[in-house]
């Protein structure tokens, strides 16, 4: 028997004026996006905004159904828009930002799981890593891969 561990690396940022100006951007179009939410359910509003290698921003926002499992997360929404309109431009990285009542928690909104497999997916097609940023109001943190938010990631190939 072997115990083995997990490295999981990111930076964390106090203040978005840290980072540079594409990441900047970036997180200001999330921000935009979130404005865009549709969420009378939940009432949690998310936007998510994708940088392209091609210097394409895409952005997305969570929206919801009367029927829960028709809605889906802003950061598919935001892959899936970006996917459609630049098929085969790889993805360089995704920024976050959520909170209730259009606001942003203090602590970064993470992506849940399916999200994270999605991203895994576009990062392995675009042959290069994709970054991910999730924003709060008090830190921001910065994942180089999609391997850091997502260790063991499914791959049927
Ligand atoms: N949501 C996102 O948009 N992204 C995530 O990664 C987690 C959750 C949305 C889905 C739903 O509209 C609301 O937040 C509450 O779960």
């Amino acid at each position: 028997m072997t115990n083995r561990k997990v490295e999981i690396n990111y930076t964390e940022y106090a203040d978005i004026e840290e980072l540079d100006p594409k990441d900047q951007a970036l997180i200001k179009a999330a921000r935009q996006a979130q404005l865009t939410s549709y969420a009378p359910y939940s009432h949690f509003n998310v936007g998510a905004a994708v940088l392209l290698e091609n210097g394409e921003i895409v952005k997305g926002s969570n929206q919801e159904n009367a029927a829960s499992p028709s809605g889906l997360c802003a950061e598919r929404t935001a892959m899936f828009a970006a996917g459609a309109q630049y098929p085969g431009v790889p993805m360089v990285c995704i920024a976050i930002v959520g909170g209730p009542a259009f606001g942003v928690c203090d602590t970064p909104a993470t992506p849940c799981g399916a999200c994270r497999q999605v991203m895994a997916e576009y990062q392995k097609i675009g042959k290069r890593p994709m970054s991910v940023i999730m924003t709060g109001g008090k830190s921001i943190w910065k994942f180089e891969k999609v391997e850091d938010v997502l260790p063991f990631i499914f791959d049927s190939i």
